[in-house]
């Protein structure tokens, strides 16, 4: 999983260097096309399938970074201590390699998948990382972590988000491998809530939306604020099975109006992803009901 095949090496990447696009740069090319906000596919299929950005997908991702409804609620790759001698570009790429995580700490690409939601046009709507294990305060058994989920500022609050992440979570939940050949039963993320997450300024947006986001699948506050080594600070949030499994029909129902193909999906494939864990996971089935 997190093959980087189709990303291009860091010595390539100069090209990308120095991040000067504007923060509103390609944001209305789609806005015409009916429907653009629709997704019509999210990438990988499979926990096995390789890395699906691309190098034009980080250079959007890039420019998403900037915008007032994201650049307070992500970490800013480009300002990570460990590689400050890295171009902003150069950062990025080892990001989306998955040889960094978004506080900057080294990963193996093999502990990563990132996905891709597009629109029947091909284009790139958010994406977002799932660290299986390999970061400190992931080691626990069977607890992978949600990272970086960005929506495009074009089509915030049309149900991406909540598309995204009823995919990525029934992948981390029923389908991957990755913990000696089962899934996840936890899944782990932060959210800023300081100041600079604040909502204070044109075009912020507070940090009540990622709560109300996060609260939407069943996640749950996993203790206190912490205070960051680079002043900023952070509220863990965890999310287990089975609060995932009571939230799950009600966030699917959300999609209705908006993503309408996404929750035909979603409905259609969850009682065969229960079936399957059911059949291989001895403590899901003593523990499953209808
Ligand atoms: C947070 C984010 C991923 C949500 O994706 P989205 O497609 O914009 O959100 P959705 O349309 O799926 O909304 C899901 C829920 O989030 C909350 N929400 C979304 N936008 C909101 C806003 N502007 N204000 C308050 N709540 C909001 C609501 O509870 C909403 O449910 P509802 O539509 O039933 O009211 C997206 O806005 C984004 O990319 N933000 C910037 C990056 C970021 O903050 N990432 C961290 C995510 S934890």
């Amino acid at each position: 999983m997190g093959s980087t095949k189709e990303i291009h090496s860091i010595s390539e990447s100069k090209l990308i260097s120095g991040g000067s696009a504007g923060p509103t740069k390609d944001l209305s090319r789609n806005s015409e096309l009916p429907g653009s906000y629709r997704i019509s596919d999210i990438l990988p299929h499979g926990p096995d399938d390789p890395n699906p950005l691309i190098r034009p997908n980080i250079e959007t991702t890039m420019v998403w970074a900037d915008h007032p409804s994201v650049a307070g609620h992500i970490y800013h790759l480009e300002s990570t201590p460990r590689r400050p001698d890295l171009s902003r570009g150069d950062n990025f790429l080892l990001y989306y390699n998955g040889a960094i995580n978004d506080q900057g700490r080294e990963t193996d690409p093999g502990d990563s998948t990132f996905f891709k939601a597009v629109n029947k046009q091909g284009e790139m709507l958010s994406n977002c990382r799932v660290l299986w294990k390999g970061v400190e305060f992931v080691k626990r058994p069977r607890t992978a972590y949600w990272e970086r989920l960005i929506v495009s500022p074009e089509f915030q609050g049309r149900q991406i988000g909540t598309a995204m992440g009823i995919y990525v979570l029934d992948l981390i939940f029923y389908r991957s491998e990755a913990y000696n050949g089962f899934p996840a039963t936890e899944v782990r993320g932060s959210t800023y809530v300081d100041k600079l997450a604040s909502g204070v300024g044109e075009g912020h947006v507070g940090f009540d939306r990622n709560e109300l986001f996060l609260r939407s699948f069943g996640f749950e506050k996993d203790g206190n604020t912490m205070d960051m080594e680079d002043g900023r600070t952070i509220q863990p949030w965890k999310l287990t099975l089975s609060k995932y499994e009571a939230a799950r029909p009600t966030v699917v129902k959300s999609l209705e109006e908006d993503q309408p193909e996404r929750k035909e999906h979603s409905e259609s494939t969850w009682p065969g992803f229960r079936e399957n864990l059911r059949a291989k996971d001895p403590t899901y089935a003593k523990n499953f009901t209808t």
